[in-house]
Order: C-alpha cells, then sequence, then structure tokens
C-alpha cells in the first residue's frame, strides 16, 4: 500500500492510497459536514453537502469528500472561504426543499445561510439516496429513486404498496431529514413516505405471551448479503422478551441443576 502526502488544512498527514478525503478527515479529528453519507453503505454524493478543494499536481478543483479517492499527494481544503461559500449555497438549496430539518437548520445558522434566496419549494425529502440505498442493502426491492432532475423522489414500484418490504425500520433510521416513519397497527407495520402508507408487513404473534412482535426478518438471507455467516436464524414463534425470558430461564435451570436448588417458575419457597 502506497503512504500519500497530503497537506490537510495546512497541516501535513499521511494517508493511504484509495483512502477518501472524508476518511482521512475524520482520521484527523476534521469535521466535514455530510448529509447522504454512511460508513455502512457505498458512497452516492447525492447532497454535495461535503465539497472541498483539493490542490493535485497544480492544479486546484472541487470535489465530494465521501467518494473521492486520494491517488497522490495534495492539498486539501475542507473549511477555505470558497469551500464556505460553496456549502452556503448547497445549504440554502437544501434548506428550500426541507426548511424543517433540524441537522440542516444548524448548518444554515452555523454558514449563516440566506433563506430567502430560494423560495421554498415544499418540506420532502432531500434527495439524499439514503433510504434506498440501505433498502438495497438488506432486502434490494422495496424503495428506489424514481423520476428525473427535479422530479426525482424516492418511491416503491409503480409508487404502489409493496409486497417485498420485510418491515426492518432501516429506511427510518436513517433518513436524516425524519421523513419516513413507521407505525405497528392491529398487527401490522406500516412504513410511510411523504404520509403515506407504502408498506404494510403482518407481524406474528408471540406463542408465549400473545403480543404481536417482530417483523421476523429471514437474517440468513440480509447476513449473506453483508457476508456475515454462522448467525443463528431468530426465533420466529416467540417476542424477544419471551425469547429471553425462555432463555434465562433454560440456563437457570442448567446452572442451578448442579447444585439441586432449581426451582420451576411459580413454585413455592421451601422456606
Ligand atoms: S426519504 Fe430521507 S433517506 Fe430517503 S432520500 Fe429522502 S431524505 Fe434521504
Ligand atoms: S456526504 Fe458527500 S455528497 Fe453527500
Amino acid at each position: 500500500m502506497r503512504v500519500l502526502n497530503i497537506i490537510l488544512n495546512g497541516k501535513a498527514v499521511t494517508a493511504r492510497e484509495g483512502q477518501t478525503i472524508l476518511e482521512l478527515a475524520q482520521e484527523n479529528g476534521v469535521f466535514i459536514p455530510t448529509l447522504c453519507h454512511s460508513p455502512a453503505l457505498e458512497p452516492a454524493a447525492m447532497c454535495r453537502l461535503c465539497t472541498v478543494q483539493v490542490i493535485e499536481g497544480g492544479r486546484a478543483k472541487f470535489v465530494t469528500a465521501c467518494n473521492f479517492p486520494l491517488r497522490r499527494d495534495a492539498e486539501i481544503r475542507t473549511d477555505s472561504p470558497e469551500v464556505r461559500h460553496g456549502r452556503k449555497l448547497i445549504i440554502e438549496l437544501l434548506m428550500a426543499r426541507c426548511p424543517s430539518s433540524p441537522e440542516l437548520q444548524r448548518l444554515a445558522v452555523e454558514y449563516e445561510a440566506d433563506l430567502t434566496r430560494f423560495s421554498s419549494l415544499n418540506d420532502d425529502c432531500v434527495v439524499c439516496g439514503l433510504c434506498t440505498r440501505a433498502c438495497e442493502a438488506v432486502t434490494g426491492k422495496t424503495l428506489s429513486l424514481a423520476g428525473r432532475g427535479t422530479a426525482i423522489h424516492v418511491s416503491t414500484a409503480f409508487a404502489k404498496i409493496s409486497d417485498f418490504c420485510i418491515g426492518c425500520g432501516a429506511c427510518v433510521q436513517i433518513c436524516p431529514v425524519q421523513k419516513i416513519s413507521m407505525e405497528d397497527v392491529d398487527g401490522e407495520r406500516h412504513i410511510l413516505l411523504h404520509g403515506k402508507i407504502v408498506s404494510q408487513v403482518k407481524l406474528p404473534r408471540c406463542k408465549s405471551c400473545g403480543k404481536y412482535f417482530g417483523p421476523v426478518i429471514d437474517l440468513e438471507k440480509v447476513m449473506d448479503r453483508m457476508g456475515e455467516h454462522l448467525i443463528p436464524p431468530p426465533n420466529a414463534d416467540t417476542c424477544p422478551e419471551c425469547s429471553r425470558h425462555n432463555l434465562a430461564v433454560k440456563l437457570g435451570k442448567r446452572y442451578f441443576e448442579q447444585y439441586g436448588v432449581f426451582r420451576e417458575e411459580g413454585q413455592a419457597d421451601a422456606g
């Protein structure tokens, strides 16, 4: 592996060839704002918020730090007046799309964004694509980006309720502007996008306590996709609380049997 000499905001550091600027900055305690990046997913450079300036071979250019791999010695500026100016513009555009996002509001204050420059489009998703990439990594079939240009949006196939969703909630967790929600109603898990139900997943009922729980996710397929093996499948007909309880009873039984003092649940104290 080749080691590169980098000047990061005026300080000499070393980088591994192929490492992204964002990874290098994080390793060196330099903060670069991101919106569409998750270390668990392939970068897609959708939001442009992480744009920085790179000077390589005497030529300066603006690149997105989350997906730009370093290949040669370079100088990187993550917070120069030019970078801040461009980032302010991006924040103003994103705020026009989603003014209710606390994260964008915080950045708007930090960068003194002019919130009157662009008229507010809606209060919607910022099309970062995190939910669609997370969905693809887990099931690969429910959410995707549809449309083109300014009409690009997140949708299910043919904008219909999806039969493929497993109700894992990864899209809900990962959305940086909280535009996807999830609710469990009468034994069904609903995923809502723009306030509209896009998937309904039946929840199983616990055979021990009768509560709805889950959903039960076929972790074998997920683990296969993630390259993990040998993880035992989840208990399909017992809720997590009852599974934990039953396991504790089993382990307790095994342990106390050695000493002949194990007592079944509900059995009176010998006194
Ligand atoms: S719904 Fe949220 S996670 Fe999905 S693209 Fe929009 S902003 Fe990103
Ligand atoms: S975080 Fe890099 S483009 Fe969005």
